[in-house]
C-alpha cells in the first residue's frame, strides 16, 4: 500500500544541509497500522509529510498504490492525494466554522454536491460520537472532541490511508485511549490503512501491528509490535520499551538474589499463555523456588502480553534447566544483570 525506498530528505538552512529522513526504507501493508516511533527531532514529522508529498524527498522513491508519487502528473497526483486523509496534533479546525462546516467546506472545495456532503458529514460525526454537536464551534469543545472532528473530516473523504501526527500528544491519557480505540475501530471497520508516528510507546503498543524506530534520520529498527517489545536490539528501542517496563531494585537486594540464584524477566505472549502455569511447574520439576518481584500485563492490538520478573531461587545447574525449561514452554527468558 505504501512502499518507501531508501526515501532522503535533506534541508538547506542557511545554507547548511540538515538532514531530517535518511534512506528510509519501509513497507507498510493495506490494512495495516503501522507505526513509528522516535524521539523530538529524529526526522518523523518529516517522513510522514514525504508519504502525502507535503514534501518532496530529495531521493528515493515513495509508492502509493503502485504508483510513483514523483512520477505522476499533477492530475494524477492529486487523484493519489485524495486517498490519502491526515490528523494532526493540533487539529487544524477553523475555529470560526461550526463542526458541521469544518467538516462540509472541504469536501465543498473538493466539488462533492450539497446532498452527499450532508450524507457524508452524518455518517462521519456518527462514527466519531459527535452527531450531536454538529452545531458547535471548536471552542466549545473538549481536546478529544476537536481531534474526533479532525478525524470525521479527514475520514469524510472516504480515504484509503489515515496518517497521524501525534494525534493523541496533546491530549490527557483518557482521552488518547479513547481516541486510539477510535482509530482502531476505523482500522478494523472500515478497513483503513494507518501510519502514525509518536513518541509515546503506549500509542504504538494499544493499536500498531508493526512498528519502526527512528533516530536521527534513520530507521534503526523495525519489526512487529510483540518482537520489539519482547525483544529488542536497538538501543534507542531498549530505552523506549524499558522506560515503561523498568522495574527497579534496591542494588543490595539486588545483590542477595544474585548470590542465591537468578533474576530473570520473562514474557508471555497470547491469552492461552499468560494462563499456563509454566512457571509453578518449575518449582516441580527443578530443585528451584521462584518468586514473582513484579508483574504486570499488557494489551497489544492483537495480543496479551504478560511481563514478569522473578527471582529463580537454587543452584546454577538448576536454574539453568528452568530457563530451558521455560523457554520451551514457550516463554521469553531475559537475564536480568
Ligand atoms: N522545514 C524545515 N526546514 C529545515 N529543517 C527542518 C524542517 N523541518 C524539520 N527540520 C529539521 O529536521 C529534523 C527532523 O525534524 P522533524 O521531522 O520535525 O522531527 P520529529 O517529527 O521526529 O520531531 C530536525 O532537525 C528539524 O530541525
Ligand atoms: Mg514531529
Amino acid at each position: 500500500m505504501i512502499e518507501l525506498k531508501k526515501t532522503s530528505k535533506t534541508y538547506k538552512v542557511n545554507g547548511k544541509a540538515v538532514e531530517a529522513v535518511k534512506d528510509v526504507s519501509l513497507t507498510i501493508n493495506k490494512g495495516e497500522v503501522f507505526g513509528v516511533i522516535g524521539y523530538s527531532g529524529a526526522g518523523k514529522s518529516t517522513l510522514i509529510r514525504c508519504i502525502n508529498l507535503l514534501e518532496k524527498p530529495t531521493s528515493g522513491e515513495v509508492i502509493i498504490d503502485g504508483k510513483n508519487l514523483s512520477k505522476l502528473s499533477k492530475q494524477e497526483l492529486q487523484k493519489t492525494r485524495r486517498k490519502i486523509g491526515m490528523i494532526f496534533q493540533g487539529y487544524n479546525l477553523l475555529k470560526t466554522a461550526t463542526v458541521y462546516d469544518n467538516i462540509a467546506i472541504p469536501l465543498k472545495l473538493e466539488g462533492v454536491n450539497k446532498k452527499l456532503i450532508q450524507k457524508r458529514v452524518e455518517k462521519y460525526l456518527s462514527i466519531v460520537g459527535l452527531l450531536d454537536k454538529q452545531n458547535h464551534y471548536p471552542s466549545q469543545l473538549s481536546g478529544g472532541q476537536k481531534q474526533r472532528v479532525a478525524i470525521a473530516r479527514a475520514l469524510a473523504h472516504e480515504p484509503e490511508i489515515l496518517l497521524s501526527d501525534e494525534a493523541t500528544s496533546a491530549l490527557d491519557p483518557e482521552t488518547t485511549e479513547a481516541i486510539l480505540s477510535l482509530l482502531l475501530k476505523i482500522n478494523k471497520e472500515l478497513g483503513l490503512t494507518i501510519f502514525l508516528i509518536t513518541h509515546e510507546l503506549n500509542v504504538v503498543q494499544r493499536i500498531c501491528d508493526r512498528i519502526a524506530v527512528m533516530e536521527n534520520g534513520y530507521v534503526v529498527e523495525q519489526g512487529t509490535v510483540v518482537s520489539l517489545f519482547t525483544n529488542p536490539k536497538h538501543p534507542t528501542t531498549k530505552r523506549f520499551v524499558e522506560s515503561e517496563n523498568t522495574f527497579t531494585i534496591p542494588s543490595e537486594i539486588m545483590a542477595s538474589y544474585r548470590s542465591t540464584g537468578k533474576l530473570v524477566s520473562l514474557h508471555f505472549v497470547g491469552k492461552e499463555l499468560s494462563e499456563e502455569p509454566a512457571l509453578a511447574l518449575v518449582s516441580r520439576k527443578f530443585n528451584v523456588l521462584p518468586s514473582i518481584l513484579a508483574g504486570g500485563i499488557e494489551q497489544l492490538k492483537n495480543h496479551t502480553l504478560g511481563k514478569l520478573l522473578v527471582h529463580l531461587r537454587g543452584e546454577k545447574e538448576e536454574y539453568e534447566q528452568a530457563i530451558t525449561y521455560l523457554t520451551n514452554q514457550g516463554v521469553i527468558v531475559e537475564e536480568v544483570n
